[in-house]
C-alpha cells in the first residue's frame, strides 16, 4: 500500500513573514492526522526558516530547483549539497515552468536528477503533456520519453528515491484539471513505463497528480488507484486550501 503524498510548489510567491505565518496556521489546521506524507516546495531562500518553523513536524522542505553541478563558477546556481545542508530534503526537478520558461531539456533533468540523487536528496520528477500534444495524440510518447530519459540512465538503488508527478500542462494554474479517469490513465501509463525497469518499483512508485488541484476536486483525483497524491500550485499559498488537500488524501 502506498502512502499518499500531498506537496505544495509555492514557486516564486512568498516572504519571510508569510512563511511564518503560514506554517503556524497549517500545523494548527492540520492537527493530529498523521495518515499522508505533506512537502512543501519553498523558494530557496526560504528553505532556512521554513525547515526550521516545520522541524519536529511531519511537513518536510523541498527546493524548486538544483544545479546539475556540484559546485564551481555558475553563478546564480544552488547545488545539492548546499540544499541538503540547510535541512531541504526534496527537491522538484522538470517541471513544466522550468522546461517550457528555462528552456530545460530531458538531458538536463536527467543530469540534475542524478546530482540530486547523489547527494541524498529525494526527487519529484514532473512530466506532462501540452494541449497540443494531447490533441495530437501523442500523450503516451512524450510521458513515456520524459520518464524513460531519467528511469533508463540510473539503477534501482536510487530510483527508490524518485517519485513522478504527472502535471497535464493545460492544467497548470489554468483552473482546467484533468478529469479524474484522464489522470488514471496516464499515471497508469506511468506505472506501466516504470514497470519494464522493474516490476516492484513500479508497485512502490509514488505518482501524484498535479494541475488545479482544490479543496473541491482532490478527493475524487485521489481515489484513483494510481494517483498516489498531488502536487499543488496555487492552492498551497493558502493555509486553510493546503490543510484542506491533505485531508482529502487522508
Ligand atoms: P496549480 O500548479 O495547482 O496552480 O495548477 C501545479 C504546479 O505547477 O505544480
Amino acid at each position: 500500500m502506498r502512502r499518499k503524498l500531498v506537496a505544495g510548489n509555492w514557486k516564486m510567491n512568498g516572504s519571510i513573514p508569510f512563511v511564518d505565518s503560514f506554517s503556524q496556521e497549517l500545523m494548527a489546521e492540520m492537527g493530529g492526522d498523521e495518515t499522508s506524507d505533506v512537502a512543501l516546495f519553498v523558494p530557496s531562500l526560504f528553505l532556512c526558516s521554513a525547515s526550521e518553523m516545520f522541524s519536529g513536524s511531519r511537513i518536510v522542505v523541498g527546493a524548486q530547483n538544483v544545479s546539475e553541478h556540484n559546485d564551481g563558477a555558475y553563478t546564480g546556481e544552488v547545488s545539492a549539497s548546499m540544499l541538503s545542508g540547510v535541512g531541504c530534503c526534496w527537491v522538484l526537478i522538470g517541471h513544466s515552468e522550468r522546461r517550457s520558461l528555462f528552456s530545460e531539456s530531458d538531458s538536463d533533468v536527467l543530469r540534475k536528477t542524478t546530482a540530486a540523487l547523489n547527494n541524498g536528496l529525494n526527487v519529484i520528477l514532473c512530466v506532462g503533456e501540452t494541449l497540443e500534444e494531447r490533441e495530437s495524440g501523442e500523450v503516451a510518447a512524450v510521458i513515456t520519453r520524459q520518464v524513460d530519459a531519467v528511469l533508463s540512465e540510473l539503477s534501482l538503488d536510487v530510483l527508490c528515491n524518485i517519485t513522478i508527478a504527472y502535471e497535464p500542462v493545460w492544467a497548470i494554474g489554468t483552473g482546467k484539471t484533468a478529469s479524474p479517469d484522464q489522470a488514471q490513465e496516464v499515471h497508469s501509463l506511468i506505472r506501466d513505463v516504470v514497470a519494464k525497469k522493474s516490476a516492484s518499483l513500479s508497485e512502490s512508485m509514488r505518482i501524484l497528480y498535479g494541475g488545479s488541484v482544490k479543496p473541491d476536486n482532490a478527493v475524487e483525483i485521489f481515489s484513483k488507484p494510481d494517483v498516489d497524491g498531488g502536487l499543488i500550485g496555487g492552492a498551497s499559498l493558502s493555509s486553510a486550501d493546503f490543510a484542506a488537500i491533505i485531508k482529502a488524501a487522508s
